[in-house]
C-alpha cells in the first residue's frame, strides 16, 4: 500500500554502521532504522544468538513457558529497576506496549475509585503509535483526522507548562500522565527538569499514574539505560508507575515491553491482555544479546560521550544553514534554515559521486534528526559528519 514517503535506495546488506545497496553502493548509517538497530548491522552476537534459538524453537503459544523468553523477561526488568519497574508484559511493537500502558492506567483507577476517572494527559507534539488507541494520545492534530471516531478519554497539554499540568490533572477523572521525556518524532524535544518534577510530584499528590514512553529515548539512548533516570524529584531519582519499550529492545527483530511498578504491578489479572508473538523466544534471544551489552556502565557513558562528540562538532561549525542543535546521548536533532527531505535525499545520492552516502532521519519539516547505532566508532562519526557538512555547504 502506499503509506510511505521512500527515499530512492534499496538496501540488500549491512554490516556495523554501513548499509550496502542492491547496486554495493555504501551508505553511513546515522538512522539505525528509526533507533532500532542499535548494535548495527549484522553484529555478530546478536546474529550467532538469532540463529541459535531458531533452530532450538522459534514459538511457544501461551499455554506454556519459553526459557528464554523468561531469561529476557528477568533483565529487562532488572534493567528498569532504577526507574521504579517491578514487572513486565511482553509485546510486539511500541504501539501495543502503549497500548497495554493506557489499559493499565484505566483499569488501576477503576478498580480505586470507579468509573469516570479514565482521562489520560498526554503532551503537545507526542507520538504514541498508530493504532486508533495510541494515535488518540498522540498529541499532533495531523494524526486526528480521517480515522475517527477516536478513542476518547485524552487531553494534551503543552510540555514544559507547569500550570496547564496542574490544570489538566484533574484528580476526579484522569488516571494517568504518558510523556516521552524527549519527544523523537516531533523534533528531539527534551523534557526540562522542572517539568518532570513537577510532574512527578502532582501526580504522587492526586494518585494519577505517571507513564514514560521510552520507545524511542530509551534503552541506552540517552546515555542512561532509562531517560528518565536523568531526572529527579524531591531530590531522588525519579521513578515511574509504567514505562514502555519497544524498537531498538531486540536489536531489528519486533518486540515491545510494557513494565509496571510497585503500584501498577497487580493490574493485569490472568485474562486481562494477552499477544500471539508478544515475547516470542527469537525476539527474546535477541532482547538478551542487546541488554547484556547495553545495560552496562561503560557501554552507557560511552554513548553519552559520542554524542556530545556529535553535538559539540556541528556546533562548532557555526554554520549559517544550523540554527540550533539539540539533544542527549545518541540522540541528536539540528534544525536547519531548508527543507530537510531534499537534504536527506541529497545524502542518499552522495553515493552516486564515488563518495559514502549518508543516511540521515527528519523530525519535522525543517529538523535532521540522527539516532545512529550505539555501535559507532569516533572516526565514523567524523566521517558522516563531514558529509553532512559537505551537504550543508554544497
Ligand atoms: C515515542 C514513540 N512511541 C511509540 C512509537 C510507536 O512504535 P511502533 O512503530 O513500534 O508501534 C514510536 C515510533 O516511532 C515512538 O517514537
Amino acid at each position: 500500500m502506499n503509506t510511505y514517503h521512500r527515499l530512492p535506495v534499496t538496501f540488500a546488506r549491512g554490516e556495523g554502521s554501513w548499509l550496502f545497496d542492491i547496486n554495493g553502493k555504501k551508505y553511513l548509517d546515522f538512522s539505525a532504522g528509526i533507533a532500532v538497530n542499535c548494535l548495527g548491522h549484522a553484529y555478530p552476537p546478536l546474529v550467532r544468538a538469532i540463529s541459535e534459538q531458531a533452530a532450538k524453537i522459534n514459538h511457544v503459544c501461551n499455554y506454556y513457558q519459553s526459557d528464554v523468553s523468561i531469561a529476557f523477561a528477568e533483565k529487562l526488568v532488572e534493567a528498569c529497576a532504577a526507574g521504579g519497574m517491578r514487572n513486565v508484559f511482553l509485546a510486539n511493537s511500541g504501539a501495543e506496549a502503549n497500548e497495554g500502558a493506557c489499559k493499565i492506567a484505566r483499569k488501576y483507577s477503576l478498580k480505586k475509585y470507579g468509573p469516570g476517572r479514565h482521562t489520560i494527559v498526554t503532551l503537545r507534539g507526542s507520538f504514541h503509535g498508530r493504532t486508533i488507541t495510541t494515535l488518540s494520545a498522540t498529541g499532533q492534530d495531523k494524526f486526528h483526522k480521517d480515522f475517527g471516531p477516536f478513542t476518547e478519554g485524552f487531553t494534551f497539554i503543552p510540555g514544559g507548562d507547569l500550570a496547564a499540568l496542574d490544570k489538566a490533572l484533574d484528580e476526579k477523572t484522569v488516571a494517568g500522565l504518558f510523556i516521552e521525556a524527549i519527544q523523537g518524532e516531533s523534533g528531539i524535544v527534551p523534557q526540562s527538569a522542572e517539568f518532570i518534577e513537577g510532574a512527578a510530584r502532582l501526580c504522587a499528590e492526586r494518585d494519577i499514574l505517571l507513564m514514560f514512553d521510552e520507545i524511542q529515548c530509551g534503552l541506552g539512548r540517552t546515555g542512561t539505560f532509562l531517560a528518565l533516570e536523568q531526572y529527579k524529584a524531591g531530590g531522588k531519582p525519579v521513578k515511574a508507575d509504567v514505562v514502555t519499550l519497544a524498537k531498538g529492545l531486540a536489536g531489528g527483530i519486533p518486540v515491545g515491553a510494557v513494565l509496571a511498578g510497585e503500584k501498577t504491578a497487580g493490574v493485569f489479572e490472568t485474562g486481562d491482555h494477552g499477544s500471539t508473538f508478544g515475547g516470542n523466544p527469537v525476539a527474546a534471544a535477541a532482547g538478551l544479546v542487546v541488554l547484556k551489552t547495553v545495560n552496562d556502565p561503560v557501554f552507557l557513558k560511552e554513548i553519552g560521550r559520542k554524542g556530545e562528540k556529535m553535538m559539540a562538532t556541528i556546533k562548532s561549525w557555526n554554520h549559517p544553514k544550523v540554527k540550533e542543535v539539540r539533544g542527549r546521548g545518541l540522540m541528536t536533532g539540528v534544525d536547519i534554515d531548508c527543507e530537510a527531505w531534499p537534504l536527506l535525499e541529497r545524502g542518499i545520492n552522495k553515493a552516486d559521486s564515488g563518495s559514502n552516502g549518508l543516511l540521515m532521519l527528519s523530525a519535522g519539516p525543517k529538523t535532521l534528526r540522527f539516532l545512529p547505532p550505539y555501535t559507532i566508532s569516533d572516526s565514523e562519526i567524523e566521517q558522516g559528519l563531514d558529509i553532512l557538512r559537505e551537504l550543508l555547504d554544497s
